[in-house]
């Protein structure tokens, strides 16, 4: 049954007479569409772990702030079911913002804590908006298994905590970061990027990397790598920083010194798109 082109749905009945069809694992992979090899990956390991794969593709409303970029986030659906044909993907999910959000909806799911530093501090909402879209993709799609990647960290962590505290009996499978070949992180907003700021952009890896080499040999000082990430953005000058923390990958709390696994991560504007990337050490 592989590699025939995917079946698209996009009311929730659709969905879900479509899902009582799968027998055995069904895998989700929640998106925003404008796909690239890094969506591509997590449909893989999907693939790879589960007898279905269900992608959805949804511009959630609600984890934009009012001055993000909401209205211009790229769109091609086209594009993105030409990408997942080959990755063995049978259903895409294409809900309306009227299906997730009908008129009085009024109930959000909010993770405590971990919502609060980084991501949280910088897009006050974003998080509440990711929890309660992800609550209702789950509801609606009832997976064994949903794919996220690392690249997005704390959304990682802050999904893992609400399916435990909800009891979601789903497993949260998270994948590698997938790089252009400079170390930029795929991402779709890197399609905003002049050709300038593209060029500009691999210096988030950079930083990363001269503190993941400081670690190496030795520092464990989490302030000087805090320093030497700040230096090394602070010499790009296209890039203007948003935060760059060492913090310990299990609370996300920053941290004085590295003992054990801890999260580099960074916000960095390249003009007017906003970028985020991280590495974990330990
Ligand atoms: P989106 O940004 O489309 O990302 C969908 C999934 O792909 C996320 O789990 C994200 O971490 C992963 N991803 C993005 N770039 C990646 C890369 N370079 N390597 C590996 N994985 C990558 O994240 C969202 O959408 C939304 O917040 C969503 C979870 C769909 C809720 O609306």
């Amino acid at each position: 049954m592989d590699k025939q082109p995917p079946r698209i749905v996009s009311s929730l009945a659709e969905l879900r007479s479509a899902r009582l069809l799968f027998d055995g694992k069904v895998g989700l992979v929640p998106t925003m569409g404008y796909l690239h090899e890094g969506h591509v990956s997590l449909a893989r390991r999907a693939r790879e772990e589960c007898d279905h794969v269900i992608v959805s593709i949804f511009v959630n409303p609600t984890q934009f702030g009012p001055s993000e970029d909401l209205s211009t986030y790229p769109r091609d659906l086209d594009r993105d079911l030409l990408l997942l044909e080959p990755a063995g993907v049978e259903l895409v999910w294409t809900p309306t913002p009227e299906v997730m959000y009908p008129p009085g909806f009024a109930t959000w799911v909010e993770v405590e804590g971990l919502t609060k530093p980084l991501e949280g501090a910088s897009r006050p909402g974003h998080f509440r908006g990711v929890t309660t879209v992800v609550s209702k993709l789950f509801n609606a799609v009832q997976p064994h298994k949903a794919y996220f990647g690392q690249k997005d960290a704390q959304q990682a962590a802050v999904i893992r905590k609400m399916t435990r505290d909800l009891d979601f009996p789903i497993e949260i499978v998270v994948c590698p970061t997938v790089r252009e070949t400079d170390g930029l992180a795929m991402s779709s907003r890197n399609s905003y990027l002049s050709p300038d700021e593209r060029t500009a952009a691999a210096v988030l890896f950079r930083s990363l990397s001269a503190a993941r080499s400081a670690y190496e040999r030795g520092e464990r000082n989490a302030q000087s790598l805090r320093r030497i990430m700040a230096e090394v953005i602070l010499s790009e000058p296209l890039a203007k920083m948003q935060y760059v923390s060492v913090a310990d990958y299990d609370t996300l709390e920053e941290l004085e010194t590295v003992a054990g696994k801890a999260l580099l991560s960074m916000a960095v504007f390249m003009g007017r798109t906003r970028l985020i990337d991280n590495v974990v050490l330990g």
